[in-house]
């Protein structure tokens, strides 16, 4: 109700009022903000949780971090690894969304040689 409003004010006029726009202008953001999360990136999740470890090219092994280059495990195995951690991988599942995991997952594939 409000936002409808703020909206159809932002768009009738262009001049005066500006605080009351510059608020409308921000809310206005969460829509295309929210819609980011259906289509994340899997290169932006992989080097904000996993570069850590594995290297920004994923051949890095530290903390006995396995070589992603030479993965061979399937898009499933490798979201299970992701899910439930291993040794001294953590798990993801409590810290990343199933579309953030899906995504790094596939990521994870195109680090192969
Ligand atoms: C704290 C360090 C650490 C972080 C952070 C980390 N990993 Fe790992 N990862 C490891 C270790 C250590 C192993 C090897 C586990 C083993 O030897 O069983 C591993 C193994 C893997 C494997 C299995 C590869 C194979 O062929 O067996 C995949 C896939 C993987 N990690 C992906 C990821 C992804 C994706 C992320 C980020 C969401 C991530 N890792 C974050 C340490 C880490």
């Amino acid at each position: 109700m409000l936002a409808a409003i703020g909206l159809s004010a932002c768009l009738s006029c262009e001049s005066g009022e500006k605080t009351q726009h510059h608020v409308d202008t921000d809310s206005g953001k969460k829509g295309p903000t929210a819609e980011i999360t259906n289509s994340v990136d899997g290169q932006a999740v992989f080097e904000d949780k996993c570069k850590v470890c594995h290297g920004k090219d994923g051949g890095a092994e530290r903390l006995g971090a396995a070589d992603l280059t030479v993965s061979t495990l399937d898009h499933a195995a490798i979201v299970a690894v992701i899910k439930t951690g291993r040794k001294k991988m953590p798990e993801f599942a409590s810290k990343l969304s199933a579309e953030e995991i899906e995504a790094v997952a596939k990521y994870v594939r195109t680090l192969r040689k």
